[in-house]
């Protein structure tokens, strides 16, 4: 028993030396993820011949990029600088990450380099500029460190893109597991507030610092994720949209919004008595108009303006058709007519 127990005990402190006797060694290449949540076909044959052992040269890792970004399949384009993030960190702090992961999860196209050679620190403004180019895009917002307060909130469907520029990541191993929490959460405030999942993402440091020597090592980064890849449209649009309609209710506030019809029961009911005299009105000034224009013909001759009377007759036609055609329309003006001469 206290064998078992000193041996565990062993067990839980060996990585902790481990870590602390390992050297630190100049960063040669970076860790990279690629993923978009819609799919973005034809990048999948850049993940399958990809030797995690080899280094991605900056050339190869443009033209991946780029291919990306050229689908223009996304609403926001996120491009994400962890200054001092090597292969170990997405590796060790793996369960760390769940936001980081769950979004990965989902993404219809995810890629993954574990080396890519150190790319240069304007590499996002390159890619920034590509993109506002290839996907007529005008937003832009850069956000520093570790503070959302500076992200405001924009629910209108612009289309954009995000460069964050997260808080270096400290040497010391307890801070650094702690920023690598706060990123985490950090993150998911950023992606959580966009009024569209669609989006676009690479995650990478584009400041490179020293490391550990057994950073150098093969190692997968989210092997479960990246089991078996396929160029599949994972987020049905419907199955997306479908709790927003819940959220949905239609705004009634009365008259003006709702215009009336006249075939609605309840509007005939209430005004009942004001369409039918309308409607008496209409057929009386019709009947009359029908036998002045018979009487007309007859006493043409005694009639010393004729040709002034029988202008008016036609114009009053005009007008008795038109308010037959367009009857809801005056039927509505009259209404609004009334209401105000009633407040009046
Ligand atoms: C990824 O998501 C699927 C469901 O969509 C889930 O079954 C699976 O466990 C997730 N994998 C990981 C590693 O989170
Ligand atoms: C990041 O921000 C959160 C919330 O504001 C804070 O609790 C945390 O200490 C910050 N972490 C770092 C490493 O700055």
């Amino acid at each position: 028993m206290l064998f078992v127990g000193l041996l565990s005990f062993l067990l839980v402190l060996l990585p902790i030396t481990a870590g602390a006797n390992d050297n630190l060694v100049v960063q040669k290449s970076v860790p990279v993820l690629l993923f978009s949540h819609k799919v973005s076909p034809g990048l999948l044959k850049y993940q399958k011949n990809y030797d995690p052992k080899t280094t991605v040269p900056i050339e190869s890792f443009e033209i991946i990029s780029h291919e990306l970004i050229d689908h223009c399949n996304s609403d926001t384009y996120i491009y994400v600088n962890i200054p001092g993030l090597r292969k170990l960190d997405l590796i060790e702090y793996e369960d760390e990450l769940k936001f980081l992961q769950r979004y990965l999860n989902q993404s219809s196209t995810k890629l993954k380099f574990e080396q890519v050679k150190n790319l240069p620190e304007d590499y996002y403004s390159d890619l920034t500029t590509y993109t506002k180019d290839t996907c007529k895009f005008e937003g832009y917002i850069s956000l520093h460190g570790n503070n959302s307060d500076d992200f405001t909130t924009y629910l209108d469907s612009g289309k954009r893109i995000i460069e964050i520029n997260y808080s270096p990541l400290p040497d010391d191993d307890v801070a650094r597991l702690q920023s690598i929490i706060d990123f985490d959460l950090y993150f998911r405030e950023i992606l959580a507030q966009l009024p569209s999942p669609d989006q676009t993402i690479i995650l990478t440091s584009l400041h490179p610092s020293l490391v550990p020597e057994r950073d150098y090592k093969s190692m997968p980064i989210f092997p479960k994720l990246f089991e078996d890849l396929n160029e599949v449209e994972k987020n049905n649009m419907i199955l997306d949209v479908a709790p927003l309609t819940n959220k949905f209710s239609p705004k009634f506030s009365g008259m003006e919004d709702v215009p009336p019809n006249v075939f609605d029961i309840q509007f005939y009911n209430e005004n009942k008595i004001f369409i039918l005299t309308i409607i008496i009105v209409f057929v009386t000034f019709e009947i009359l108009s029908v036998s002045k224009l018979f009487g007309k013909s007859k006493h043409s001759s005694q009639k010393p303006n004729p040709k002034k009377d029988l202008k008016i007759e036609e114009k009053r036609e005009i007008y008795s058709l038109e308010t037959e055609k367009e009857g809801r329309t005056v039927l509505t003006k009259v209404n609004k007519g009334k209401t105000i001469s009633k407040d009046d």
